[in-house]
């Protein structure tokens, strides 16, 4: 094992820990992201179980009386980051938490699956079983909450109406939907983020004027989920989204029963989830999964790396994963052996891509976890060894940073980030040979 990449690993998520929760990275994300605390709880757990348990804690103490999950919890005092509690005024909704404030839009629903990695590793089993009975309670009305507000159709797809909410803020798979939001004037307000790291990797302003209008929309709504419907320009039902609260629901589903409650709604939820996600969907004509855009009707045709993570949960067939394999292993997305580190955020082929803005094209390595355990899931051992390489690699040349450059490999965005050095932790822990658990 490499001790001395593990305890780098470690430094960072030591600088970046509050005592509470674990800030994303200091300067440019210095509160607690929602889907980042569940990443970074997956790392914890193979070495510091207790703050994995408190990390978790700490983020559903922002949890809505309804069950939605914020993306952002503010803990302290907001400091200089911009939007902070002021501009999301969530408290014009009774369901809201005041204490500790949040946004009012949520991130793609891992948790369930960070606290079944918490009690799978644990060495002490009735600690973890005393945790998971705590947490429960709050996973199922987060999931309940998705399927009772986000599913109109109730097909098993729930939607996002933020790119936030995505988690993938800027990908090309919203250039459409976001043009249907009518911008005009300079951007009424300062962006912090363009001062902390170079403005050539992050979104642009008219991205963020666009972010900013679609706030607006939901505080005149007072953030109640049914007038947001009928007015929200972007609501889509998104692959990585759904795929994660595919394989969530079926966590939950374990953790039920390890807790002696009923499984079965969990199972039968994943169960519908998966099929739709077939049908809706997968794209047959490119072997990929693609977004659906609700407001307009369509699939939203652009192929990004989260169009394979359905492999992670064990959605598509093995046919199916065999084309997604073959389409992943090409010039489009990472050859293997051609001069590329891991798997691109988005078609390297496509118009747009690029080396180093955000979602557009670097490697993230959250991205590359999921692929790596999806892959390993359907026995791609060869692939799914290289991009475990490249997630060891890359940090130990070229640092933890948020993104990769997929050809030169330097890093960019933030340095010292803590889902980078959680994962790391994860691969360095878990064997080699292992296969990942059946679910
Ligand atoms: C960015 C990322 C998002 C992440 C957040 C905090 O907004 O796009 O996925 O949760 O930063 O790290």
């Amino acid at each position: 094992m490499d001790e001395t990449l593990i305890k780098a690993a470690l430094a960072v998520l030591d600088e970046n820990w509050t005592g509470r929760f674990t800030r994303p990275s200091a300067r440019l994300y210095p509160h607690q992201w929602s889907w980042d605390s569940a990443f970074i709880a997956i790392g914890y757990a193979h070495v510091l179980p207790r703050r994995a348990e408190q990390e978790l804690r700490s983020l559903f103490t922002g949890q809505w009386r309804n069950g939605l999950l914020p993306h952002i919890v503010f803990h302290g005092p907001s400091g200089n980051y911009f939007p902070g509690p002021e501009v999301w005024a969530v408290t014009c909704n009774p369901n809201a938490s005041s204490h500790p404030p949040t946004s009012g839009i949520v991130q793609p629903p891992n948790h369930a699956i960070a606290a079944w990695h918490l009690y799978q590793y644990a060495r002490d089993r009735t600690q973890a079983l005393v945790f998971l009975n705590e947490l429960y309670p709050r996973l199922k009305a987060w999931h309940d909450y998705l399927y009772r507000e986000r599913d109109p159709f109730h097909e098993g797809l729930v939607y996002i109406r933020h790119p936030w909410e995505s988690g993938m803020d800027n990908a090309p798979l919203w250039d459409q939907p976001l043009s249907r939001i009518a911008i005009d004037g300079p951007l009424p307000f300062q962006r912090v983020d363009k001062q902390v790291v170079n403005p050539a990797d992050r979104p642009t302003d008219t991205d963020y004027a666009r972010y900013l209008q679609l706030v607006s929309l939901f505080r005149t709504c007072r953030y109640e989920e049914s007038r947001i419907q009928e007015r929200c320009p972007f609501l889509i039902q998104d692959v990585l989204f759904n795929t994660l609260l595919c394989q969530a629901e079926r966590d939950l589903a374990k953790i039920a029963r390890v807790l002696g409650r009923d499984p079965e709604p969990h199972e039968a939820r994943a169960a519908q989830t998966a099929r739709a996600i077939n049908q809706k969907l997968w794209d047959e004509a490119h072997g990929i999964y693609v977004d659906y855009d609700l407001v307009a009707e369509s699939p939203i045709d652009v192929h990004v790396v989260a169009g394979f993570v359905p492999l992670f949960a064990g959605i598509p067939s093995s046919e199916q994963a065999r084309r997604m394999c073959a389409n992943l292993n090409s010039r489009s997305f990472c050859r293997l052996g051609d001069r590329c580190y891991a798997v691109p955020s988005y078609d390297k082929q496509a118009p747009g891509f690029s080396r180093r803005r955000y979602w557009r094209g670097p490697v993230w390595i959250n991205m590359n976890w999921l692929l790596y355990r999806g892959l390993q899931r359907y026995g791609e051992q060869k692939y799914a060894m290289w991009v475990r390489n490249a997630i060891i690699d890359l940090p130990r040349r070229y640092g933890f940073y948020e993104y990769y450059d997929p050809e030169a490999g330097c890093g960019h965005g933030a340095d010292r980030f803590s889902w980078t050095a959680a994962l790391v932790l994860d691969v360095l822990y878990t064997c080699r040979s292992e296969t990942v658990p059946p679910s």
